[in-house]
């Protein structure tokens, strides 16, 4: 089958080099990519928000499937449009990507479905904000109805930043704070049948010991050694399948990736967020250990036939992986810096270790940083210390001027 990625990022990369490894998979492009993804797709340029130049696209590149990663695309129905082509398409239509794209909507659809959240108020003027932060007391969180790369929730003790981001956003979701680990589980969906892939966890603060900013995310790992074995099943049975049943009931079924941002409290499992597509940097470490071929899965899922497709592989491996960010990430980042360190990773530390680009470009010949994050450096091993030994070897190799990580991924995970 011929397969075209939608995206750029490191998520996009990591999609690309396992639909690469898929004997299925007789051709892959991706649009517009970045300088690693060059290096097993055909790249193209293309607007990924204008839906019909990407159905355009993967109509001249007669593919099979289209597969689309970021969440904006699928929020101005990207999908709509390939499928409008003829074309099968894995990501939400537009209407049902709306589960991301409005916080509002999600909290909507999880209370007729009776999934467990926290408990939240909708607010759009200075008094109901008032009111709701009160309601709740700190620890307080604010969060932009809207879609905000990652960075449109607050959570602070101070009564003051939690007012000003609030009247920042205009229309804004004010929720009891969530205590307790955090769980990213993805399941991929038709619509109808739900296949969730193994949980990991995200690191989304800029600094270690989770001070700093909230990011996109500055690493990820997966298993999770310390979450109860039955979390999967769960999750299906309390979160994962009643949302997809609730929107197929509302007549905008939601097939693509259903992505759970869990909080594991004291009262049991609650739904932060959904996403309406593959985590980044979660994908990273949960692909390296999914045996099932990428292609032939997403295809069905695309297709309606999740049904018929045996239980899901996954190797016994551990998987790591460390963001390295641009100078002032999550600030307005410092791009155009050259990257070294790359051929290293690649002699000395390949296969159990490898760099999958975020933001990077080619220019003339030298890879240089193009955004935020910029690499993510992702490694596996028979458990997370070995994981987590590899990914941070290769990273050391990296050379990147003013770039900043963290040092603590996995680190309690794997008891040190
Ligand atoms: P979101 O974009 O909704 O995933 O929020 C970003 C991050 O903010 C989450 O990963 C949490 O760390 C934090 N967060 C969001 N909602 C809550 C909550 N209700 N209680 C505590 N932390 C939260
Ligand atoms: N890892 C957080 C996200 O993809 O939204």
């Amino acid at each position: 089958m011929k397969v075209l990625v939608i995206g750029g990022g490191a998520r996009e990369h990591a999609l690309c080099r396992s639909l690469s490894l898929d004997p299925d998979v007789t051709a892959l492009h991706c649009a517009p990519g970045n300088a690693g993804i060059a290096e097993v797709a055909e790249l193209h340029p293309v607007d990924a928000l204008d839906g019909d130049a990407v159905a355009a696209l993967a109509t001249s590149l007669e593919a099979d499937l289209v597969v689309v990663g970021p969440e904006a695309p699928l929020v101005a129905g990207v999908a709509d449009a390939v499928r409008a082509a003829g074309i099968a398409c894995f990501g939400p239509s537009g209407e049902a990507a709306r589960i991301e794209g409005s916080k509002a909507f999600a909290k909507e659809v999880m209370a007729a479905a009776n999934v467990p959240t926290a408990r939240s108020y909708i607010c759009t003027t200075p008094d109901e904000v008032d009111e709701a932060l009160d309601a709740f007391g700190p620890p307080y969180v604010v969060k932009d109805d809207g879609l905000a790369a990652g960075k449109g929730v607050v959570v602070t003790d101070d009564l003051a930043a939690a007012h000003e981001h609030a009247l920042a956003c205009g229309r804004v979701v004010i929720e009891e704070y969530l205590d307790g680990p955090e769980v990213s589980l993805f399941a991929v969906t038709d619509g109808d049948t739900v296949l969730p892939l193994q949980p990991a966890q995200d690191f989304k603060r800029a600094l270690d010991d989770d001070q700093g900013p909230n990011t996109g995310g500055m690493g990820a790992y997966s298993p999770l050694p310390w979450a109860d074995p039955k979390l999967v099943d769960d999750v299906l049975e309390n979160v994962l399948q009643p949302t997809v049943d609730e929107m197929r009931r509302r007549g905008t079924p939601f097939s693509g990736l259903l992505y759970a941002g869990l909080a594991i409290t004291s009262r049991g499992v609650r739904v932060i967020e959904f996403n309406a597509r593959f985590g980044d940097p979660e994908t990273q470490v949960v692909l390296a250990r999914l045996k099932t071929p990428l292609g032939g899965l997403l295809l069905s899922a695309a297709r309606g036939t999740l049904e018929n497709e045996p239980p899901l592989t996954w190797r016994d491996d551990a998987a790591v992986t460390v963001v390295v960010a641009s100078h002032n990430y999550p600030g307005t980042p410092r791009t155009g810096d050259p990257i070294e360190g790359l051929d290293e990773v690649a002699a000395q530390d390949a296969p159990y270790a490898y760099v999958l680009h975020a933001g990077t470009r080619n220019d003339g010949g030298t890879i240089v940083s193009a955004g935020g994050r910029v690499l993510s450096v992702t490694a596996t091993g028979e458990d997370l210390a070995r994981a987590r030994e590899r990914a941070y070897a290769a990273v050391g190799r990296i050379r990147l001027d003013g770039s900043q990580h963290r040092g603590d991924i996995a680190r309690e995970a794997a008891g040190e």
